[in-house]
Parts: C-alpha cells; structure tokens; sequence
C-alpha cells in the first residue's frame, strides 16, 4: 500500500487494463521514471492488438548510455506478456513542445507497429501532436531490405 504522500503509481492491474486511456496510463507511469541524471521523466503507453495498454517510463543509469527510454520499457512489458502487435503509442513529458521518441525508439516501435500507427506526443501541460510512425521514421529498415540474404 502507498501513503497518500508517496509519488509512486501503482501500475495497472491486468483488469485494468482494456479500460484505460492511453493519455492516462502514460502519465500514471511517468510519476515511476528513474531519471535522477537528466531529471527529465518520460512516460509512454502502447495499446497492443488485444486492446490491452502497456506503459512504461525511463529508467536511467549512472553508466549513462546503459539508461533505457520509456517506450522501450512499454515495449518490453507488451512483449513479456506475450503480445507482439501495437496499434497506438502515446509519449508524455514535461518538455516545452511535445517530446518526439528518440531514433532508436522510433525504430523499436516500428518492429510492432505499422506504418499508419497513431503516436501521439504529449506535453504535461497539455499539449499534444497527433502523428504515425512513418512520419517518425521515413524509410524505415525492415525486413524486406535483407532479402539478398
Ligand atoms: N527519453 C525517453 O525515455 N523517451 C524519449 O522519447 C526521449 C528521451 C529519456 C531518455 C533519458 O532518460 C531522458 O529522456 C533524457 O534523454
């Protein structure tokens, strides 16, 4: 149980699951964000094809480049549940316009996405930019592009 005064969420219960808005389990999440180096915390939600939302938030290092992005940790917590296809992605931060996902994470999103999944990017405060991961992320590598092989 948490004290009312403890800054921590709870993470959502598997029946929660279904129910919750993208927005809200980003946010949730991001109250969790291990960031004592950049101080700047990140949440991110995953709807996957199941209809089930999976969020996660950044989890630095001291080691620095051994840090690991918010949506790389929804990813791991949609996969580790045994699901492999997402439909919508929401990134939230406390940033001065929306925060775009990082190159990488665009790149991870794809291996589960689509080319016309919905990413929304959020501000605390509010704001938010509605795009899709080809937009994030023209040209992206895949697959096909092995196939001399
Ligand atoms: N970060 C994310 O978690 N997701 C993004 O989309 C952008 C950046 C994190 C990584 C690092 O912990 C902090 O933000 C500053 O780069």
């Amino acid at each position: 149980m948490h004290s009312p005064v403890c800054p921590f969420q709870d993470t959502p219960k598997q029946t929660e699951r279904h129910s919750m808005s993208l927005s809200d389990a980003a946010r949730t999440v991001r109250a969790n964000a291990y960031a004592p180096y950049s101080n700047f915390k990140v949440g991110a939600a995953i709807r996957a094809a199941s209809g089930e939302v999976f969020s996660g938030c950044n989890v630095e290092n001291v080691a620095y480049p051994e840090g690991t992005c918010a949506e790389a940790g929804a990813i791991a917590a949609m996969v580790a549940a045994g699901q492999t296809e997402l439909t919508e992605v929401y990134v939230i931060a406390d940033s001065p316009a929306p925060v775009p996902p990082c190159g990488g994470c665009r790149q991870k999103l794809m291996e589960f996405g689509q080319a016309d999944t919905r990413v929304t990017l959020a501000t605390t405060a509010g704001t938010e930019i509605s795009t899709t991961l080809a937009e994030l992320l023209p040209g992206a590598f895949a697959s096909a592009h092995m196939d001399n092989a």
